[in-house]
């Protein structure tokens, strides 16, 4: 049976907007702007009960696939890290988006944003400074907050790193990490053994990173604390492939750049073996990695008519990436970027081999020993020593790295050093350089990375939205989300019919049983039936269970199961209810079915 008075068609069902789903989001405990008895703060975000059961579910989702399913290793590293690390980097340099200010009401906004807001332009973040503020006086854009013109006004570049210090004083500053990933190539060194020092293999984390957003929007889409959940998957970029015919069959949209710069340009349906076959997508690596997230994107609830593939424009690449991928949701008209595919090559672990003490390489053994020719250091100690100090060891694998990656710097009468930030001068003569045949069983290579970078919160916010339902049920309005089992917060609503003694001791018999087998269960006496029925439609919960009077009653005691998308009702023996609503949460059978 149904309480549905007529055919429900879902696909006609209007869909939601961002505005009834923040709302809905704040009233239920999905999320809400935080610190709100101090009139709240731009930027940050409280999960509620709801909505920090769903975004668990789905980072445990997503370790289940990233993670453990590809044989990763996760790690959890700090979110503060010292200056040095962001030197290296290059956020301290590099991390940066165009900020303008207001003259009338001294606002800060994003300039791309004003631009791409207000004009045809699509991706003004890839535009040269100049030419943005020549796009601001020609369209004689004004501040979105009070309308006065900024025709005129700098823009500037802005880092969006938090600063802090590390213990007292200010002599050892560190930032807020802006992306897990530098927790992970930080640590390389170590992790590497972990791998065993085979090539290749991947680290993941979850966790918190910040970015002091100029203008954070949309709720939380846009934040300036957020939780990624990025893989950094290590190769030899000569020799290791991916297994790509495990993916090749993945129906994809693409929207490649090249598509994107077209006048008549349009999105590409293909599969992933074909994308890299025509060469859309050139890295096999990164092909691979989109042909896995996109069975998992749908898997946890993003609609696949409102999701696709984005390559960056050139002007659009983070300093890091030769090439990269965006997921890509539609939400209300607007495409959002859910997470990125970026081919790093060996920038960041080039980078931390410079600029550390630590060797950012991996030993890759040739198959037979070969000759090659080698620079090599053998320096003066006695010269090193009284110079340097302790340092005299760091300075020794300075000078064999540079050898190993630069012969010509050694051509000159002295050579260069960088030494914790400062240069030092050696003399070549003490540096014992000198170019040798050798006969070697291997040599270091520095791996390249291929990174699928996760954004939790948007991707919370995309299974909200795509989940949102509205339809009417026995002549009322009725609010759903159409969220999968897999990720709501809560699985199944328990309610006495009645507030009876008999009843509630069954409902509360019944919780305990379907707790016992891991089921996340609420149970709620309050309110008529119907009101109870539709608190739990509002926060997405697949089935109900009602105790009535022929539940205690029968002799056979069976109880009333509704699900939610239908609200078809079933009556289903209590003694089986744990093992039935286990094997549905498992993908294992379908209420149809019963
Ligand atoms: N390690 C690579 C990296 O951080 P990114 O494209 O800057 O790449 C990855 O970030 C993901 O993090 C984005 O796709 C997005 O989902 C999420 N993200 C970035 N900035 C965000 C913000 N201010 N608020 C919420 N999510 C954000």
């Amino acid at each position: 049976m149904s309480e549905q008075e007529h055919a429900d068609d879902t696909e006609s069902v209007t869909a939601a907007t961002s505005e009834k789903l923040v709302e809905l989001a704040k009233r239920r405990g999905y999320f809400f702007q935080s610190s709100g008895a101090y009139g709240g703060v731009g930027g940050f975000y409280t999960f509620g009960p709801q909505g920090a059961a769903l975004k668990g579910n789905v980072e445990d989702a997503w370790r289940d696939r990233f993670a453990v399913a590809e044989g990763n290793m996760e790690i959890d590293a700090p979110t503060i890290m010292p200056e040095p690390v962001f030197e290296a980097s290059g956020h301290l340099d590099g991390f940066d988006d165009m900020l303008v200010e207001c003259p009338e009401c001294g606002e800060s906004h994003r300039a791309d944003h004003v631009v791409e807001d207000n004009t045809e332009y699509e991706d003004a973040e890839s535009l040269p400074i100049p030419e943005v503020e020549e796009v601001i006086a020609e369209y004689e854009l004004v501040c979105p907050s009070c309308g006065a013109g900024l025709a005129g006004q700098a823009v500037e570049t802005f880092n969006l790193m938090f600063a802090t210090n590390i213990g007292p004083g200010d002599s050892d500053p560190g930032y807020m990490r802006p992306e897990t990933a530098q927790g992970i190539f930080v640590e390389f060194p170590r992790l590497k053994e972990y791998a065993r020092n085979q090539l290749p293999f991947g680290v993941t984390q979850i966790g918190r990173a910040y970015r002091n957003e100029i203008s954070p929007r949309r709720s939380i889409i846009r934040t300036r604390e957020f939780t990624q959940a990025e893989l950094e998957y290590f190769i030899d970029p000569e020799t290791d492939e991916p297994d790509l015919e495990s993916v090749e069959d993945v129906e994809v949209t693409l929207y490649p750049a090249s598509e994107q710069n077209a006048e008549d340009g349009d999105e590409i349906r293909t599969t992933i073996g074909d994308a890299v076959e025509d060469g859309i997508i050139s890295s096999p690596w990164v092909a691979y990695f989109l042909g896995v997230a996109k069975p998992w994107y749908d898997a946890v609830g993003v609609d696949m008519d409102r999701f696709r593939f984005r390559q960056h424009l050139s002007g659009e690449q983070a300093h890091y990436a030769s090439d990269c991928w965006d997921a890509e949701s539609e939400i209300d008209g607007n495409w959002i970027e859910m997470s990125g595919f970026a081919y790093r090559g060996d920038y960041d672990l080039s980078k931390h081999g410079e600029h550390s003490d630590d060797r950012f390489t991996i030993f890759k053994q040739y198959d037979e020993p070969k000759t090659v020719e080698r620079a090599t250091v053998d320096p003066d100690m006695s010269y090193l020593g009284p110079e340097f100090g302790g340092d005299a060891q760091a300075v020794v694998q300075k000078l064999e790295d540079l050898a190993a990656r630069d012969r010509s710097a050694f051509d000159g009468d002295a050579v260069e050093i960088d030494l914790e930030g400062e240069t030092h001068e050696i003399p070549v003569e003490k540096t014992g350089f000198a170019v040798e045949e050798q006969t070697e069983a291997g040599e270091h290579i520095t791996p390249h990375v291929i990174e699928p970078s996760f954004g939790v919160d948007r991707l919370v916010y995309t299974v909200l939205h795509h989940a949102y339902r509205e339809d009417e049920v026995a002549d009322e309005e009725r609010t759903y989300l159409e969220l999968e089992p897999e990720v709501a917060p809560t699985f199944v609503g328990v309610f006495p019919l009645q507030n009876d003694d008999e009843l509630e001791a069954q409902a509360n018999e019944i919780v305990a049983d379907l707790r016992e087998v891991g089921l996340s269960v609420t149970y709620d006496d309050s309110g008529n039936i119907g009101r109870r029925y539709r608190r739990q439609d509002e926060v997405g919960t697949p089935f109900c269970v009602t105790v009535d009077y022929e539940t205690v009653e029968n002799e056979e005691t069976t109880v009333t199961v509704r699900e939610r998308d239908t609200t078809d009702q079933k009556r289903l023996p209590v003694d089986d209810l744990a093992e039935t609503l286990s094997a549905i949460r498992e993908g294992d059978l379908e209420f149809d079915e019963l």
